[in-house]
């Protein structure tokens, strides 16, 4: 695909969309930064940025006009920020139909979308639910599309620093599930070479395979501490996640999610190279033995 007029990026100030920008910037690609805080935008040396809220239609309007490609990173965020509130079905869905009607309007060439690995074993939650209805709006829209699927990004696991920082992880089952997390540069880079695949799903995971409780050791090993990690029953976390709810809805179903995912082994296809040992290494340090 030629690309001459440039690409749309959504969500380009979180973390995944800020090394896409790297990227597309790198391989010379004109790049429309969009999100909704112009400070932010403004800092990441995009050559044109947007201002707009999924969640306020008018605002996505026109967005999509006159580039060749969307790439949308955009999704509420998997922070435990309490300040936050929008939850994945506003965001991740409700607020992709205004950016796929756009798209389709400019009529854009092609449209990559980020999901996840393994939301078919998932699909019980908000979270992947929001993502897999934005992929079928997708797949009916006409566009030609691409999913993205990452196993978890590195950064995801940052909590679990924090977490051995503090002493104890605490973890929901036995933390025998496995999974390969990739780094957020090789998920960006899926992200790009899917604006030229014709596949309609690029499923990608890192190099090494860990269960969760191996990743929550490293994450004490990582600070030169000896680990300290225990299992609790999922049952005993089913009341935390309705009381949140009723208190943020996002951060529900980001702990329903923490809780699905841990049960379910997610394997993807390997296609990073980073290897997440050292990125710990490098978070830990960074902030002088804790997370940053
Ligand atoms: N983290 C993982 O392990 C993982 C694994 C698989 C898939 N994914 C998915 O991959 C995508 C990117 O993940 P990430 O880790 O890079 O997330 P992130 O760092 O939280 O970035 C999310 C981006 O979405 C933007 N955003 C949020 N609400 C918005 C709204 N109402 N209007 C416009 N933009 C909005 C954020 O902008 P602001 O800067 O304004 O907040 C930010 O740029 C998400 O869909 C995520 O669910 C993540």
């Amino acid at each position: 695909m030629r690309l001459e007029r440039g690409v749309l990026l959504a969500g380009a100030t979180g973390v995944l969309g800020r090394h896409v920008l790297k990227l597309l910037c790198a391989r010379g690609i004109r790049v429309r930064a969009m999100g909704r805080n112009a400070a932010a935008l403004a800092r990441l040396g995009a050559h044109e940025c947007v201002v707009a809220d999924l969640l306020e239609a008018e605002t996505v309007r026109g967005c999509a006009g006159g580039v060749d490609a969307v790439i949308s990173c955009a999704g509420a965020p998997l922070s435990l920020d309490w300040r936050d509130r929008a939850g994945f079905y506003k965001v991740d869905y409700l607020g992709h139909l205004p950016l796929i009607e756009d798209a389709l309007r400019h009529r854009v060439s092609k449209f990559v979308y980020v999901s996840l690995a393994g939301a078919m074993a998932l699909r019980q939650t908000e979270y992947a639910q929001a993502h897999e209805r934005t992929v079928t709006t997708l797949a009916e829209s006409g566009l030609k599309y691409t999913i993205v699927r990452p196993a978890g990004l590195f950064h995801s696991f940052r909590e679990f620093l924090r977490m051995a920082r503090m002493g104890q992880i605490v973890l929901p089952g036995n933390g025998g599930a496995r999974t390969n997390p990739i780094d957020e540069c090789d998920a960006a880079r899926a992200c790009v070479e899917a604006l030229w695949q014709d596949e309609t799903q690029l499923i990608v995971g890192g190099p090494e395979v860990f269960t969760r409780r191996r990743i929550a050791e490293m994450a004490f090993e990582s600070q030169g501490k000896r680990p300290r990690v225990i299992g609790a029953p999922r049952a005993l976390f089913a009341p935390v996640v309705a009381g949140m709810r009723l208190l943020n809805r996002r951060l529900a179903a980001i702990a329903e999610f923490g809780i699905a995912v841990s049960q379910v082994d997610c394997i993807a296809p390997k296609y990073g190279e980073r290897r997440l040992g050292e990125y710990l290494r490098a978070a830990a340090r960074r902030s002088g033995g804790g997370e940053e």
